[in-house]
């Protein structure tokens, strides 16, 4: 090429809860049956939508709107529900003109960060969901600047690093929050989220909070919606989408909700350059909008929701009695969403141990295949060839802890336990190997 078309940022795109996908695949070509573990999609696990959500999906459709182009912000009828429902359960004023819809919050991450001036940064957590860290690092094509999230303090987020990086790097112009997060399952106590809007208060950052798991909470701590505690003058952008609550992760169909917007006219400026990027799109989905009145709206929404988040916290707890046995491993009980990270203890992992595996063709495989990984992925790779089971390794999530995420949404209760139970004892025979 005469000239350099490699983005300064292409090596920071990586997203090992697909990327771990490739291998699985030629497991199964060899004979292998993958338990499918990476990745956060409740329907590709076997939960059942409801008929009347299904009912309420084919009526919508059957209105020819639902096959146009809908306004760019997004279906006017789903930004006022939600800025009613803002009002009616947080007593929170919120202008639907400050809602802006995108095609999934994949979407709305990427918008976000790639219209964001290159020099400044958003300070987020590690680890962190890779689409955040990935895309949060490509725009400013260096690696992302984190904050540590504590897995020996049930993962909360460790303020005075967030402080201090934010004190030493004038660069560092916001901060994201994941709540409830992915990968650790953690919410942040309202307490830290109060710190935190301090924070961005005393140094003039904007606060960036994707909630798309906000109803997904089961624990002690109650899930607080970072709007009940910026007050009227921290700018901030909350995440919201239909993938997981309801679920629908198909719909591609997530928003963003601009808060405190006038309160800085530099912020109010880059929320508009996010009008804009959406407005050369044309629009997002329009089918899920016009759906989500109804869905969200409708009566039998919240037992719905309660019913998932329950059987969650029984697969949580199902999986911490098992984990928290395992010597040389953390395994913090997540009190949201549906995933489970468990982290190795310090010199636990080596770059030697194995696990048997019985037919020299996967072993072949498996062993050319670990060369060169980092040893949470050895650990990952083994299992994986071993037992079938498909987990992502924790270093996918932008961290240097070594252990691995699994999900809580296997619908058979009986399998799950099996899967947990295939982990345990393969952790226990991995580690011992050498
Ligand atoms: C924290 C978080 N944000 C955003 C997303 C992306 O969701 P969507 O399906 O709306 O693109 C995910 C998906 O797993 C997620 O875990």
């Amino acid at each position: 090429m005469r000239t350099n078309i490699v983005h300064e940022g292409a090596d920071e795109l990586t997203y090992e809860i697909r990327g771990i996908v490739r291998v699985a695949e030629k497991l199964r070509e060899l004979g292998i049956d993958i338990v499918w573990e990476n990745i956060g999609d409740p329907i590709a696990k076997g939960e059942r939508v409801p008929e009347w959500i299904k009912d309420i999906v084919a009526e919508t459709m059957r209105d020819d709107a639902s096959f146009g182009y809908s306004p760019t912000k997004g279906v006017a009828a789903a930004r006022a529900f939600i800025a009613a429902e803002r009002l009616r359960e947080s007593d929170v004023t919120l202008d639907p003109d400050d809602i802006l819809f995108f095609n999934g919050l994949g979407d709305a991450i990427s918008i976000v960060y790639t219209y964001l001036r290159r020099s400044a940064r958003v300070i987020g957590p590690c680890p962190a969901y890779p689409t955040h860290s990935s895309a949060e690092a490509a725009h400013a094509g260096a690696p992302h600047i984190t904050y540590t999230l504590e897995c020996l303090k049930n993962w909360y987020p460790n303020l005075e690093d967030i402080r201090n990086k934010v004190r030493y790097n004038p660069l560092v112009a916001g901060i994201l929050i994941i709540n409830p997060d992915n990968p650790t399952g953690m919410v942040y106590p309202k307490r830290v989220l109060k710190e935190i809007v301090s924070i961005a208060r005393e140094y003039g950052l904007f606060l960036v909070s994707d909630e798309t798991y906000a109803r997904l909470s089961y624990g002690r701590e109650k899930m607080t919606p970072l709007y009940e505690v910026i007050g009227d003058d921290v700018p901030a952008i909350v995440m919201r989408g239909l993938s997981k609550e309801v679920p629908w992760p198909g719909s591609r169909c997530g928003w963003i909700e601009v808060y405190n917007k006038d309160r800085d006219p530099m912020f109010a400026r880059y929320a508009k350059t996010l009008v804009d990027a959406k407005t050369l799109e044309v629009c997002s989905t329009t089918l899920p909008q016009l759906a989500l009145p109804r869905i969200i709206g409708d009566p039998r929404f919240a037992g719905h929701v309660r019913l998932r988040t329950e059987g969650y916290r029984k697969k949580a707890d199902t999986a911490r009695a098992v984990f928290s046995k395992i010597p040389g491993v953390i395994a913090p009980c997540p009190e949201s969403s549906f995933y489970y990270s468990v982290v190795f203890e310090d010199r636990v992992l080596n770059g030697e141990q194995t696990l048997p595996i019985s037919d020299p063709a996967v072993r072949e495989y498996i062993e050319r295949e670990v060369a060169g990984v980092s040893p949470d992925k050895r650990f990952v790779l083994y299992l994986m060839a071993a037992t079938g089971v498909c987990v992502v390794p924790l270093s996918g999530f932008n961290t240097d802890l070594p252990g691995f995420r699994m999900t809580l949404l296997e619908s058979d209760v009986k399998k799950f336990k099996n899967t947990v139970d295939k982990i345990a004892s393969a952790i226990r025979r991995y580690v011992t190997s050498c």
